[in-house]
């Protein structure tokens, strides 16, 4: 990328989930002469894959984003810092403005919007969901623990790999995790038509069906953005809707929609 004539006009950001990644990044960076325009630090609330092991409940996003903070302070670095991951209200969003951030980023509020592309049907599913139906689990193929919601149709799903019908890529040596899991079953079911995989998921596959359902650790709060309609189904909200009540809503409340 440093060849490239624009390298110096794109933005780059970098995702980090910890201080020694950030560090490891910016050390690894350094012949470059370019340091990144901003960071974002996911914390272990946040929605899909995550950047930590499956003992994520032991950290916290703020202690994080406070250790970041420090050492580029100490470092005498001026790279914006972008918290994310659980960022449910507009007061959680001002509380890190106010320690230091430059922004926020913001996901599982607006997968509930008629903006967002998962379908109708799936985003009730995320609406009903209760604490108790997400789940951080090893089924994804890259070896990252990844939050989801128990009920999503991947979840013991024995397709077969979507890698040669959709042209998708393996990783660098040709391999994925799912295919073998899938061909485990296959070898030890024989006869069976439809075999089941629990262990690992075609996350390209379902993801690109939306099958695969991942989502914040706060997706459980969804319901108290939004109103119970006449049929039983909570009202899919607009994105200005979500936008206004994160700049306007205080203490912690949360605007419900006209
Ligand atoms: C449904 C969903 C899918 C996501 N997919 C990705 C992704 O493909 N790549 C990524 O870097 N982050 C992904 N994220 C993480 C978000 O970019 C974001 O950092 C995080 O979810 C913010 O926390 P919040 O969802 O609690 O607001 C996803 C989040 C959600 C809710």
């Amino acid at each position: 990328m440093e060849d490239h004539p624009r390298f110096r006009d794109a933005k780059l950001g970098i995702i980090v989930s910890s201080l020694r990644a950030l560090q490891l990044f910016l050390r690894k960076n350094v012949k470059t002469g370019r340091l990144p325009d901003y960071v974002v630090v996911e914390g272990p609330l946040a929605g899909g894959h995550l950047g930590f092991g499956m003992d994520w409940a032991q950290y916290d996003l703020r202690t994080i984003v406070n250790e970041i903070h420090q050492y580029l302070r100490d470092e005498k670095l001026d790279i914006p810092v972008i918290p994310a991951g659980g960022i449910f209200t507009g007061s959680d969003a001002t509380s890190y403005l106010e320690e230091g951030a430059a922004a926020v980023q913001v996901a599982t509020r607006f997968t509930v919007s008629k903006e967002c592309g998962l379908p109708r049907d799936v985003q009730q599913e995320y609406f009903k969901a209760g604490e108790n139906d997400i789940e951080v689990n090893g089924t994804s193929p890259t070896g990252y623990p990844m939050r989801m919601l128990k009920n999503s149709p991947s979840t013991g799903s024995g397709i077969r790999p979507g890698c040669e019908s959709y042209g998708y890529l393996l990783d660098a040596n040709g391999r994925c995790d799912y295919i073998e899991a899938y061909n485990r079953e296959v070898a030890a079911h024989p006869n069976e038509k439809k075999i089941a995989v629990y262990d690992k998921t075609c996350l390209c596959t379902h993801m690109r069906n939306f099958k695969c359902w991942t989502c914040g650790h706060y997706t459980y709060r969804l319901k108290d953005t939004s109103r119970k309609l006449a049929d039983g189904s909570y009202q899919v909200l607009s994105a200005e809707h979500v936008f206004k009540d994160y700049q306007f809503s205080t203490g912690n409340k949360i605007a419900l929609p006209e």
